[in-house]
């Protein structure tokens, strides 16, 4: 089983604009994540990833680097995230960077070099291109609208940007990139972070030549989008950055890879790759997605069926051969309590049994901030309350397109990245506790009811089943190491698996829906030997195990010793 600290831990995500502000600017801060790191802390988390803090002039909410040594002023200062990583490590917490290697800024020095002249020398260290019959070089569309392409009238060239104009990415072509980028990498590793989420990392190496695209969408599964992910070298040069660089740390690693199946993912992730510990993957975040090419706006009910599908083929082929990053929810999807649960009628028993679904699957588990309290989407009425740039860019086309207001508002509310974006909701205070200010996007207006101060003080909240489950698994080894298997394959509304490890098995029973069906025991199990390890219920008196009718959104874990005599 391979035992590692970073498969045995909990990570939190904080999207650090909209966790903890600290001085009354509306923007969160490090300082502001400082002074919940005893909430964290009591939640038993091992492992915070932070979405980046570095310079930025802030288009991408810091996806967009400016100087990767340096702090996003609104963040604070380099002191700030010194004592920071201090406080993490007092506490015996790690700390995981998300580092940009993919597109920097607009701003910063090297592209500002890069595009003053043809022969400046580090021109050389972004990708441009002479236009083609009086337009960009190629059809490629690039993740939030529009072409990759823009045209830079200074050298008459195009640079070439997978997402916004303001993040033009890197040529990890010309060495000289790679031993920067290795040397920063080094630098952070050196002030001794315990880890890298690598943002964008399958897009690094685009296909040779530019070709056009027989589809130009950008999204997940067509045509252009395969022409800039996953290709033969990004494992090259993965290679090379582990074994220079990374190899010397006791870290861990995670990379954002959309577009894989699991087999795909054992180029990153295999034992002996000597590449990234885990990786991100998206098949289940598109099970909303109308069809393949259609992109993420295009919302249709999910299935379970194909979530099982499609979690249990992740499970069974990484299983003693990678390890999976299990996660509902992330700064960039919805919240995963309206998307996957019910938030409307079942807001608590939802939230606790998908809580359940991802913390007894083989893997590590991700709480993104306020899932743990169960916070929710939200549907403001104008656009201009949005401040996301996926989401900003799309209604413009959208609307250019001349495609109704009500329509686009409708696909935004269901997939607006600002969905996970509003901030934290900490109290019943004035914008939840976040921010003596105005914060810089709205706060969810539900956080009277949903914050963090009362799920804290009620037993049975979803923080505290949290919590639960977190030392059930600093208690139980099986549901670390487990092997995964599916039960019932075909049921619709019950997602049912085991997880055995040795003479240790569980049995994970999880109703997804609010109606109430019956499961019935295998017979091979003995009802006798079932140990309720938690539930999201009371179990009823005298309820029959062999055949037990769920309630709505009912979730349990059993543990049952195997060749017990
Ligand atoms: C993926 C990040 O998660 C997202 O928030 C960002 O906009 C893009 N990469 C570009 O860096």
């Amino acid at each position: 089983m391979n035992p590692k600290w970073w498969k045995e831990s909990v990570v939190y995500q904080i999207y650090p604009i909209s966790f903890m502000d600290s001085n009354g600017d509306g923007i969160g801060d490090l300082r502001g994540i400082m002074s919940k790191l005893d909430y964290l802390q009591n939640l038993g988390i091992d492992v915070i990833w932070v979405c980046p803090i570095y310079k930025s002039p802030n288009h991408d909410n810091g996806y967009d680097i400016s100087d990767y040594c340096d702090i996003m002023k609104e963040f604070g200062t380099m002191d700030d995230f010194d004592r920071l990583l201090q406080e993490m490590h007092l506490r015996g917490m790690k700390l995981m960077m998300d580092l940009v290697l993919n597109h920097t800024s607009h701003e910063h020095p090297w592209f500002i070099e890069s595009r003053s002249s043809k022969d400046n020398p580090k021109r050389d260290y972004y990708i441009w291109r002479k236009g083609k019959n009086g337009g960009p070089p190629n059809n490629w569309e690039s993740y939030f609208s529009g072409s990759v392409w823009e045209l830079d009238p200074q050298t008459d060239e195009y640079y070439l940007h997978l997402y916004s104009k303001f993040q033009p990415d890197l040529n990890w072509d010309n060495p000289v990139v790679i031993d920067k980028l290795h040397e920063m990498v080094q630098w952070w590793l050196k002030k001794g972070i315990d880890g890298f989420r690598f943002d964008a990392v399958a897009h690094i190496v685009k296909t040779e030549g530019f070709p056009d695209a027989l589809n130009p969408g950008g999204t997940q599964t067509v045509r252009a989008y395969d022409m800039f992910s996953n290709l033969a070298n990004v494992h090259t040069l993965l290679q090379n950055l582990h074994d220079q660089v990374l190899y010397f740390y006791d870290i861990m690693t995670v990379g954002e890879t959309s577009g894989l199946g699991p087999e795909q993912a054992l180029d990153y992730v295999g034992d002996g790759r000597r590449e990234l510990n885990m990786t991100f993957q998206f098949e289940h975040m598109f099970l909303d997605a109308a069809s393949a090419g259609s992109g993420k706006w295009d919302v249709v009910p999910w299935s379970l069926l194909e979530l099982k599908k499609i979690i249990s083929n992740w499970q069974t082929v990484l299983h003693n051969r990678g390890w999976n990053a299990n996660y509902l929810c992330n700064h960039d999807q919805p919240r995963s309590v309206s998307r996957f649960g019910n938030d409307l009628f079942y807001r608590i028993p939802s939230a606790k049994m998908l809580a359940t679904f991802t913390h007894m699957l083989e893997g590590t588990p991700y709480i993104y901030q306020g899932e743990e309290i169960g916070m929710t989407n939200i549907a403001f009425d104008s656009i201009d309350d949005y401040r996301d740039v996926e989401t900003l860019n799309y209604y413009e086309e959208k609307r250019s397109k001349g495609l109704p207001e009500a329509e686009i508002m409708g696909a935004i509310h269901k997939k607006s990245r600002d969905n996970a974006r509003t901030p934290m909701q900490w109290d019943d205070g004035d914008e939840g506790g976040f921010t003596t200010g105005v914060p810089w996007i709205k706060v969810n207006s539900n956080y009277m009811e949903i914050n963090a101060a009362n799920a804290v003080k009620d037993p049975d909240s979803i923080y505290n089943y949290y919590k639960k489950l977190i030392e059930l698994r600093k208690k139980h080894k099986v549901i670390v190491y487990g092997d995964y298997k599916l039960l019932l394959p075909e049921d619709t509304e019950i997602y049912v698996y085991t997880r055995t490890l040795e003479d240790q098995q569980l049995l994970v029973i999880l109703n997804f829906f609010e109606r109430e069906p019956v499961f019935e025991l295998p017979p091979e199990i003995t009802p006798g030997t079932l140990e309720l390890l938690i539930s999201n219920y009371t179990p009823q008196k005298e309820e029959n195990l062999s055949y037990l009718k769920l309630r709505p959104y009912e979730a349990r874990v059993y543990l049952r010793r195997l060749y017990s005599v």
